[in-house]
């Protein structure tokens, strides 16, 4: 559909880092760009990988990849191929050394050196946090199934090897006769930290539209809750996790 429309596609991979899409035979890491012109991704505190703030793009295109160098840095350039002005040169016709132009304008969407050093150690070992992953979401599958209908994991799509950024169930709140604050309330006084993701965007004040506009989002805000899932739990986290999930329902 893009292509027919002359339209780039751009990937929010924020919470897809370490994923991987099986097509045919073929398997694809997200970020490599089979199905877009680039990806995004986010290195925040809570993610797969995390370096404080800042992330990163991945593109295949070298064009993109040149304007994003681009407008990381205040679209500045330096090279004397890329300057237009006369001053760039002093009079002996060499080009000044501290001379530069903004070519477009842009901003500082630069990640300090510090934090890509940290980011880049990181990087290394993303394997491994997928791979710890993985194996708690399996845990919490099978520890989960009990509680069917009332908890049930989001149903993932076939072909997909997901980096687990999140483990988020369907509660059946009705069924259960409790309210969501409820829920994540008597969790926490467990000692068990939940999360909501995400609040539609329709639902906030700055993109505000009816929400029957939406009731896909509508239905899945309903019911969703993130358990806790972090590379450094062990299984027991998990089946104390379900123990207390189980408990506060009732099941
Ligand atoms: C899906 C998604 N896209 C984009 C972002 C933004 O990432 P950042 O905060 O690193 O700019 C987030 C952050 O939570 C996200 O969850």
């Amino acid at each position: 559909m893009a292509a027919a429309r002359g339209l780039k596609v751009v990937e929010d991979a924020c919470h897809a880092l370490g994923t991987e899409v099986a097509t045919g035979d073929a398997l694809h890491r997200v970020g490599d760009c089979s199905f877009s012109d680039c990806a995004a991704f986010s290195f925040h505190p809570v993610k797969a990988i995390a370096m404080g703030e800042g992330g990163a793009v991945t593109t295949r295109d070298p064009e993109i990849a040149e304007r994003l160098r681009l407008y990381r840095n205040h679209g500045i350039v330096r090279e004397p191929e890329r300057l237009v002005r006369g001053e760039a040169r002093a009079p002996d016709g060499n080009f000044n050394p501290w001379y530069y132009e903004v070519v477009e304008p842009s901003l500082n969407f630069r990640v300090p050196d510090l934090l890509c050093a940290l980011g880049i150690s990181q990087l290394g070992k993303l394997e491994r946090f997928v791979v710890a992953r993985r194996s708690l979401v399996k845990r919490y599958d099978a520890a989960l199934a009990p509680l069917a209908p009332l908890v049930r994991p989001v149903p993932r799509p076939a072909g997909l090897r997901s980096g687990h950024h999140l483990y988020p169930v369907l509660v059946d709140l009705a069924g259960a006769g409790l309210s969501r604050a409820e829920v994540m309330g008597r969790l926490r006084s467990l000692g068990i930290g939940s999360q909501v993701h995400y609040i539609p965007l329709h639902r906030q004040p700055a993109f505000a539209a009816a929400p029957e506009r939406f009731p896909g989002a509508e239905a899945y805000y309903a019911r969703t809750l993130s358990l806790p899932l972090f590379a450094s739990m062990i299984e027991a986290d998990v089946e104390r996790v379900v123990r207390g999930l189980s408990e506060v329902l009732g099941v």
